[in-house]
């Protein structure tokens, strides 16, 4: 029993920091939600640069130009940001006061309406999403061949029309 507690530990930390660098850079899951799930890219674009895959959606802002960190983004996120077309992911946005101290209430008090997101998404939803955004797409400029490659994990193909 001594022996095989012994080998599982010595696994174990063999292991564990291939399992961690493998995690650190899997932005996956919150590419599909901005993909997919949230639908981000409609409205800005699936580079995030604001070129919107659904002509009948607002045109969302270029997020490779963005200033925001990522505090501010989970912020956007979460909240929208009213008086745009930019609607909030969080379920309970303007419920409470975690959004701007503002409800739904004091939102049409001051004539502004906010419209519904594709999809709610849950806060580590949004995590995940964040973790993307800001690895891949927050502050990047433009999209280059390079990082198209990278964005499609090494697929050269959706670049190809790029520098
Ligand atoms: C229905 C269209 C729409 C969808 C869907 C949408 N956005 Fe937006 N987004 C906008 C618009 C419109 C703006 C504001 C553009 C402007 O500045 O006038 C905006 C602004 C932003 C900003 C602020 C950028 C800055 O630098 O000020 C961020 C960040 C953002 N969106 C992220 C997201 C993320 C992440 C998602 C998916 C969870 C998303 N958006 C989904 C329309 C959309």
């Amino acid at each position: 029993m001594r022996v095989v507690c012994f080998l599982f530990a010595a696994l174990a930390l063999q292991l564990s920091p291939a399992v961690y660098a493998a995690d650190a850079e899997d932005f996956s899951d919150g590419m599909r939600i901005f993909q997919q799930k949230a639908n981000c890219q409609g409205c800005h674009g699936w580079a995030g640069d604001g070129r919107k895959m659904d002509n009948q959606m607002p045109t969302g802002a270029n997020l490779r130009e963005s200033k925001l960190d990522r505090a501010a983004l989970v912020m956007v996120i979460k909240c929208g940001l009213p008086g745009t077309g930019m609607p909030p992911f969080d379920r309970f946005a303007y419920t409470d006061a975690r959004c701007f101290g503002k409800t739904k209430a004091d939102l049409s008090a001051a004539g502004i309406h906010m419209s519904d997101p594709p999809a709610t998404l849950q806060p580590r939803e949004v995590e995940l999403l964040a973790d993307f955004i800001t690895a891949k797409i927050l502050g990047k400029g433009a999209m280059t061949r390079a990082a198209c490659i990278d964005y499609w994990d090494g697929e050269a193909e959706p670049c190809n029309d790029l520098k």
